[in-house]
């Protein structure tokens, strides 16, 4: 007979900002499959899970989370019924579709030796310079450059760009409610812009992403403008804080292992992509992805009731022991890591911009690695505020 969710523990809610998931997550993991979190929503626990929360089971959340926080028109409810993110079925399909085309893996790992030009530059000028404010000049700068470089960008609009980025992040996941008007209003500049840079393509295409992606809409002939310039603006935000806060994270991890970074320093090209996944697996910044119930189904024979939010918790996930020897130990020469890492999701919404963070988090870390092996972090370990996409509150490093 199956198990309900009445059965499953809670989750402790409320707890003081800073305090260590991981310890909780084990505990629960010894009790089951699942646990109830904040809201309703139903975390499911284990690496093994993904595939059954990411099919079709299960839908995308589309206009809810929005809708939950009394966002049911203007700019950021038009972009989320738009982006491809918070789309299902057909519908995602088309607006994933030229996207995936043309935004390829070719021209990400294109970007290699420029994410490592643009790390050396921005850490270069930093060497031996005092204490560095990591999270605003290095880690924000490299995922917004690179993107303004992908789509060509002039450096003169550089700043204005940096700062619609600053501004819209939060467009992605619940908002804080007091700063919507300022979203909002640098939501709409921000796509005028991008509809601004479609329109000079169109009319005179050059050797780009950009100039590719109009021309591949146009072929399909599926999308609206709307919908083909909210790509673009999602794609951009989709690629920011994520990274940032992934390279962030990785930096610090490293720099706390002593013995570890001192082996990358020496060897950064071989290392690099273990040190990049286990970062990504020991703290992650996206915490989990969430899905809708569209049937009822059984996880590990707990019945998931059809309209229950359940979310693949990859905090706990990622630390899971049926995969990952002793899973609490940072280790970038771990073997274990499975071929498809969890972080970029799984089933169709996976994530389309992994090959770009993978280029740019290995790059930016082997430069830092080779131009100042002596770096230290300043001040306390970074602290990873809750949330979908958990944010940094600071870190600070001196590079040498
Ligand atoms: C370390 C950095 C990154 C992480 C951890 C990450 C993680 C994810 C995850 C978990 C998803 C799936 C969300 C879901 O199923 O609900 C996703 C989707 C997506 N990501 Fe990333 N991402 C990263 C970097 C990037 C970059 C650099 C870009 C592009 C420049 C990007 C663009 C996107 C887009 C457009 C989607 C939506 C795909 C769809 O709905 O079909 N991401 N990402």
């Amino acid at each position: 007979m199956s198990m309900t969710l009445a059965d499953i523990p809670q989750l402790p809610l409320d707890l003081p900002p800073g305090t260590d998931p991981y310890p909780i997550l084990k505990d629960l993991r010894a009790k089951g499959p699942l646990a109830k979190a904040e809201m309703g929503i139903v975390i499911a626990l284990r690496q093994r899970h993904l595939d059954i929360i990411m099919s079709d089971n299960t839908r995308q959340l589309e206009t809810e989370t929005k809708v939950l926080q009394g966002i049911t028109s203007g700019p950021l409810f038009e972009f989320t019924k738009a982006a491809m993110l918070f789309a299902n079925g057909e519908e995602h399909r088309r607006r994933r579709a030229p996207v995936q085309r043309t935004f390829a893996f070719k021209l990400m790992d294109a970007m290699r030796p420029k994410a490592a030009a643009l790390a050396a530059e921005l850490v270069g000028d930093r060497v031996n310079q005092g204490p560095v404010d990591f999270v605003g000049e290095i880690a924000a700068q490299i995922p917004a450059r690179i993107i303004a470089d992908i789509l060509g960008i002039p450096r003169a609009d550089l700043p204005i760009f940096l700062q619609w980025i600053a501004d819209t992040a939060e467009a992605l996941g619940f908002i804080d409610v007091e700063r919507r008007p300022q979203i909002e209003a640098s939501l709409t500049a921000f796509a005028d812009y991008v509809t601004k840079l479609l329109e000079d393509r169109r009319r005179a295409p050059k050797d780009d992403f950009l100039s590719d992606y109009v021309a591949q809409t146009a072929r399909d002939g599926e999308l609206s403008e709307i919908e083909i310039r909210t790509q673009v603006v999602g794609l951009i935000l989709a690629g920011s804080d994520t990274t940032r806060g992934s390279l962030c994270m990785t930096l610090a991890q490293l720099l706390s292992h002593p013995s570890q970074w001192r082996a990358f320093c020496e060897d950064p090209d071989t290392l690099k992509r273990g040190v990049v996944d286990e970062g990504l697996r020991f703290e992650p910044v996206v915490t989990g992805i969430p899905r809708v119930a569209v049937k009822d189904f059984e996880v590990d024979g707990v019945l998931i009731p059809a309209g229950t939010v359940v979310s693949l918790s990859f905090l706990s996930a990622l630390r899971d022991e049926e995969v990952f020897a002793d899973p609490d130990r940072f280790d970038i020469f771990r073997k274990d890591h499975p071929r498809w890492h969890m972080i970029f999701g799984a089933g169709a919404h996976r994530c389309v911009g992994e090959a770009l963070a993978r280029a740019e988090m290995e790059e930016t870390l082997a430069t830092i690695a080779r131009l100042a092996p002596n770096t230290k972090l300043v001040g306390n370990f970074p602290i990873l505020k809750p949330g979908a996409i958990r944010q940094i509150d600071r870190m600070e490093v001196a590079f040498a």
